[in-house]
């Protein structure tokens, strides 16, 4: 592989750096998955079938069995330096049952990064105890760097974005695509609003990148002036001749839709709101109210990356309607994260095959 120094990585278009991340630099399997636009139609159906196997044997002994075999001699590191529950918690059962052994960094104070330890050192010294390395970092380039460094090392470790910044979470993406397959059967053809801070929400980024794979799709923007979609994700839509309109009426648009993805208001990127604080509440007109229920198509499905604040009536919890998926969502991505590491480990086969059987 051709090697480049940081800053030409770096300096590089997402388009450009894709072959990096590849096993060979032919960019044409995915080691490091930084970006969602790494993945191309064939992988996603590939991995949401995998994923549908997993599940599947995941029920039975033997299956269980299968799986915790097929990465047993593997470590994963999960190196969370931002909040995460779900992600987190997800990647690790998957590892899991994947067999793999896991360790966690949810806090860099703790490590010799704290005594000055440069972050590239740090990763590779990781490197030098594990065989795979998930990571949330609120900088947009640090699964990037991470990535590099494993270029140039002795001892090259995949590195998953694990949620980088405000910027990208294509496993989030990925998830969100094996769900609405499951909830739709398919995604060609479909209305897909996105709702909320699409702003600074970085789901509904990778998300929109993903859409791409499929014929047809529309993607409906939802959200306040002051929080409405990166312009560069609309030019990226442009460019790939994709429909989407943009809307302040959510309501309007609730009958036209397959897909609903609700959102957080990201309230920790401002500084004045904080995590609590009063700029997290969501504008009312952003809100899935109950009664909002009875506008959705019978077919579509409701769904939210999660945590959610108060941007979805909380009687939804606690109503018994199967287009509420959130929390099946939630699940997906396991079974989503699981498929991905074991598509990058190349194990893949050996469990489609139990599954066929
Ligand atoms: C999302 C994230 O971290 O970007 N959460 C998640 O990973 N499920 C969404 C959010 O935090 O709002």
């Amino acid at each position: 592989m051709k090697k480049v120094t940081l800053d030409e990585f770096q300096a590089l278009q997402t388009s450009d750096k894709i072959p990096h991340l590849s096993k060979d630099g032919d960019g044409r399997d995915i080691f490091h998955l930084l970006f969602a636009q790494q993945f191309k139609r064939p992988e996603l159906d590939a991995l949401c079938k995998l994923a549908d196997h997993i599940r599947k044997i995941n029920k039975t002994v033997e299956g269980t069995e299968l799986l915790g075999s097929t990465l047993r001699d593997k470590h994963a590191l999960n190196l969370f330096v931002q909040p995460s529950t779900r992600t987190f918690m997800s990647f690790m059962a998957a590892e899991q049952k994947l067999g793999m052994m896991t360790l966690d960094i949810r806090d860099v104070t703790t490590s010799s990064h704290a005594k000055g330890e440069s972050f590239q050192n740090s990763i590779r010294t990781f490197s030098s105890y594990v065989d795979l390395i998930v990571m949330r970092h609120p900088d947009k380039g640090a699964c990037g760097v991470a990535a590099w460094e494993m270029n140039m090392a002795e001892r090259r470790i995949p590195v998953i974005n694990g949620g980088s910044g405000r910027d990208q979470h294509p496993s989030q993406a990925l998830l969100d695509i094996y769900t609405i397959q499951k909830s739709l059967d398919e995604i060609d053809g479909k209305t897909i609003v996105m709702v909320g801070d699409l702003a600074r929400g970085r789901t509904v980024r990778s998300l929109s990148y993903l859409l791409r794979n499929y014929e047809n799709v529309r993607i409906i923007y939802a959200s306040p002036d002051d929080l409405r979609i990166g312009d560069d994700i609309k030019d990226f839509l442009q460019r790939n001749s994709m429909t989407f309109e943009e809307t302040d009426n959510l309501e309007k648009v609730i009958p036209e839709a397959d897909a609903i993805y609700m959102t957080r208001v990201q309230g920790e990127w401002d500084k004045k709101g904080g995590s609590t604080g009063e700029k997290s509440a969501p504008d009312p007109r952003f809100v899935f109210r109950k009664e909002f229920l009875s506008k959705m198509k019978k077919t579509a499905c409701l769904m939210h990356p999660l945590p959610k604040i108060s941007e979805i009536d909380v009687e939804l919890d606690y109503i018994d309607d199967p287009r509420i998926v959130y929390w099946r969502q939630e699940r997906n991505g396991m079974w989503a994260r699981a498929a991905l590491i074991a598509t990058i480990f190349g194990v893949h086969d050996r469990i489609s095959e139990f599954a066929a059987d």
